[in-house]
């Protein structure tokens, strides 16, 4: 448990502000709770080594070297973390240990260091296991000589399989790539750490990545949900935010006793995964004392009720058993099934351990909500179906369910309750009233939801909330839901490329729907630029058929044009079908097509429809990578020649030759060279052969360039046999000031992506503001040692 500057400082550290942490590690109890280990990032070091061969703390942004802030912290009775590189290079360039592992440990060792976090970048590896294991068993090797004992945090993002591995040689290993500050990172990361439990224990633990609880990306709902899967999976908690900002809502998270609980339980067992299906996810956690911690994980967009059977946990046989909520404090009691109405994005953690007598304790009740999209007007609406189902041993009396909806809609239930009571009696009061309702039984209602003709597309909260009386005094208590209500618009009139506009509903065969990529498989973002019959598309709908995606037109449209084909990664002998429907009626169809083909040109008559629905079926056995290319929903009656919605504008094609494009770096090497190998648009593109410490590609512009109006660049690009790192910078104003994307948009061997790094995400140097009107340079960041292929550099 610790805390590290990356996440929210970036290269921005020096000694004041790890000081200050510590401070406040101590002011604010979060030392108490747990937290020791104060660790500093990448950029600390001078740029070049000290003529003794060691490495140099920057004196400027540690003025009392990295063993004045190592005293400081210690006398706090803390602990001192830092950083290094199995490479020739940090991450963000500075001096690696490659070949220097000795004289490094020993270095960190003297100034009194007590954790090493030790990444992977600018690794001259060859990519093989075995050079993986050399590298980071040669840091373990010089750490243990130095006599100093040290977290040895082993930072290779999951490349290698360390958990496979690095058990004895590191204390905890990354098992992914970066963390961001955004719920698809934290779903992306719980997808790919869960699952390894079984390799982690005391002393070998796997590193989902640190906290990003804080960071302003997220609700607070999800960082709950961040904070309770990492303590489930045994994870270390290392804080990512500044604390000198943190809000008392952030400290309470961060310092939530009875979650950090879990995650430090002298067990040191990784939560397995009992459940897992449609998003949602049950995780058991054994605790010392044979209490158990059981989380209810909803990774959906949408209330879920999330239960798991007592019996298939690790929970010993019971009458009934003690639910304990560590966010709410609430405690409950269950008879034999653990569950809970889930919000969106949010998870429910309870510790549970059998109950002898439940009958003084409140029973717990799951109330769920199901709602389809909702519609504005008269015509529109939308149905919602609530249950209530009582979990708790002992029937609960006088239910009563109501909904709260934003102010001018309605609710008005209109079906007579449906239960599914397994051992209810009474008599159904009204429509969602109930006398009694048994253990296990549902109480189910349907309600008609109206909205004002003129309510704006979004995201809207509607409340259930179930109130009822418990136990032989005839207690009364609530349990309440959140579910959100989503309400679309037509969309705005225009030509627009599909890929921008969000579906009401995906169905896809293997993981998510991508956008202006290939699907590759159950991660979001996995694919390859979309390519059919050796066309590359850089916009279009990666799916794989059985798929179906539906948009909400609201008789506004008049034509999709899109082009649909197999994409070249899917098996040789696929086929698949294509069909476009206006709400009902089949508007285009391909027909069989397979693997190989060039792809068909559809054209599809929306008029006056409701709906637009575009469906795959896959003609072979398996599940078939499916692509909607560069599909064009036309609107609101424009012409057809009217420019395709966002506007691009093209600033190097590489049609004509390299387009002046040089190194920024030439010390560091690297070449161009046109080349009809990988294009995006023409017949051409960028060869560019890259040092493996990566240099800037591009070149400084004759005339100031005005991108006004423009909010992002963009590139596409495919590596070579070794994958690369992908990432903008511009030059602005007389002063050709240097502003950066920061983004290291990874791309694997023989992947192709398209890179967007949008202006708010380019940083300037203080006090310079990124001026779209005076663009002086632009460059592109390329590592990967070999071969990498870019073209179609362009504004949007
Ligand atoms: C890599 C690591 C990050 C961070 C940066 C620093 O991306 O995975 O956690 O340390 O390098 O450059």
């Amino acid at each position: 448990m610790g805390f590290n500057n990356w996440n929210a400082f970036g290269c921005d550290v020096n000694a004041a502000l790890i000081k200050e942490t510590a401070d406040i590690f101590v002011s604010s109890g979060l030392k108490d709770a747990g937290y020791q280990y104060v660790n500093i990032d990448d950029c600390w070091s001078a740029r070049e080594r000290g003529a003794d061969g060691r490495l140099v703390p920057d004196p400027v942004k540690f003025p009392d070297g990295i063993k004045g802030v190592a005293d400081y912290i210690h006398a706090k009775g803390l602990k001192l973390g830092i950083y290094g590189d199995a490479g020739t290079k940090t991450c963000a360039g500075y001096p690696g240990s490659l070949g220097h592992e000795e004289v490094d440990a020993q270095t960190w060792a003297d100034w009194g260091v007590d954790y090493l976090k030790y990444d992977n970048c600018n690794n001259q590896s060859d990519g093989s296991q075995a050079d993986y294991v050399r590298r980071y068993t040669a840091m373990r090797a010089a750490i243990d000589a130095t006599g100093r004992s040290m977290v040895y945090s082993i930072c290779e993002w999951g490349t290698s399989q360390p958990w496979l591995w690095a058990e004895g040689i590191g204390d905890l290993w990354r098992t992914t790539g970066d963390i961001s500050d955004s719920w698809s990172s934290i779903r992306s990361i719980i997808r790919q750490n869960a699952p390894l439990a079984p390799y982690a224990g005391p002393g070998h633990w796997n590193d989902p990545d640190m906290l990003e609880v804080g960071n302003g990306g997220m609700s607070a709902t999800e960082y709950r949900s961040h904070m309770s899967m990492w303590a489930m999976m045994a994870a270390p908690l290392i804080i990512g935010t500044d604390l000198r900002q943190a809000s008392a809502q952030t400290l309470s998270i961060l310092g939530n006793r009875e979650v950090i609980a879990i995650d430090q339980d002298r067990l040191g067992v990784q939560a397995s995964v009992v459940s897992d299906s449609g998003g949602l996810m049950v995780l058991d956690k054994p605790l010392a004392g044979g209490d158990r911690a059981i989380a209810l994980y909803n990774s959906t967009d949408s209330l879920a009720v999330v239960s798991v059977a007592a019996g298939d946990t690790g929970l010993a046989r019971a009458g009934a058993y003690r639910l304990r909520d560590v966010w709410t404090g609430d405690t409950l009691q269950a008879r034999s099934t653990i569950s809970a109405g889930v919000p969106a994005h949010g998870t429910v953690v309870y510790r549970v351990r059998p109950l002898r007598d439940p009958s003084a304790t409140a029973p717990a009740v799951a109330v769920g909500a199901e709602l389809g999209t909702v519609v504005p007007g008269p015509a529109g609406g939308g149905t919602l179906t609530t249950t209530v189902t009582n979990r708790g041993a002992g029937a609960i009396h006088d239910l009563d369910v109501s909904t709260k909806v934003p102010a001018g809609w309605t609710a008005t239930p209109t079906e007579i309750v449906t239960s599914a009571a397994t051992g209810g009696g009474g008599a159904v009061v009204g429509g969602h009233r109930r006398e009694r309702l048994a253990t296990d039984a549902t109480l189910e209602t349907t309600w008609a939801i109206g909205v004002p003709a003129d309510t704006p597309a979004g995201r809207y909260p509607i409340t259930v909330t179930a109130a009822y009386r418990w136990g032989p005094r005839h207690r009364a208590a609530t349990t309440s839901s959140e579910i959100v209500a989503v309400v679309v618009n037509a969309p705005a009139d225009g030509r627009r490329h599909l890929s921008t506009l969000s579906p009401v509903t995906s169905v896809n065969a293997t993981g998510p729907v991508e956008l202006d990529q290939s699907n590759g498989g159950p991660l979001e973002n996995d694919g390859s630029l979309i390519t059919v019959g050796g066309a590359v598309h850089t916009r279009g709908l990666g799916t794989t058929a059985a798929s179906e995606i539906t948009y909400y037109l609201g008789g506004r449209c008049s034509k999709l044009v899109t082009d649909a084909g197999i994409d070249d990664t899917a098996g040789a002998g696929d086929t698949a079908t294509f069909s476009v429907y206006a709400d009902d009626t089949l508007a285009a169809t391909s027909g069989s097509v397979a693997t190989g083909q060039a792809a068909k040109t559809l054209t599809a008559d929306l008029t006056g429809a409701a709906w637009l629905r575009l469906v795959t079926t896959s003609g072979s056995a398996a599940a078939v990578r499916t692509d909607w290319a560069n599909p064009v929903l036309t609107c609101g009656g424009v012409p057809d020649d009217s420019p395709v919605l966002p506007q691009s504008q093209t600033l190097f094609s590489f049609e004509s030759g390299t387009d002046g494009f040089t190194i920024a770096n030439p010390g560091d090497g690297g070449t161009v060279a046109q080349s009809p190998l990988f294009h995006t648009d023409g017949a051409a593109g960028l060869k560019v052969a890259t040092p493996a410490g990566g240099n800037w590609f591009g070149r400084a512009l004759s005339a100031p360039l005005d991108l006004t109006g423009k909010t992002m660049l963009k590139f596409d690009v495919q590596a070579g046999d070794i994958g690369t790192v992908g990432e903008i910078a511009i030059q602005v104003g007389d002063a050709m000031s240097w502003c950066q994307g920061g983004f290291w948009a990874w791309t694997n061997p023989h992947s192709s992506r398209t890179i967007t790094e949008r202006f708010d995400q380019i940083s300037c140097p203080a006090g310079v503001t990124l001026d779209p009107s005076a663009i002086r340079a632009v460059w592109v960041f390329l590592n990967s040692g070999g071969e990498v292929y870019i073209d179609n550099l362009r504004a949007e």
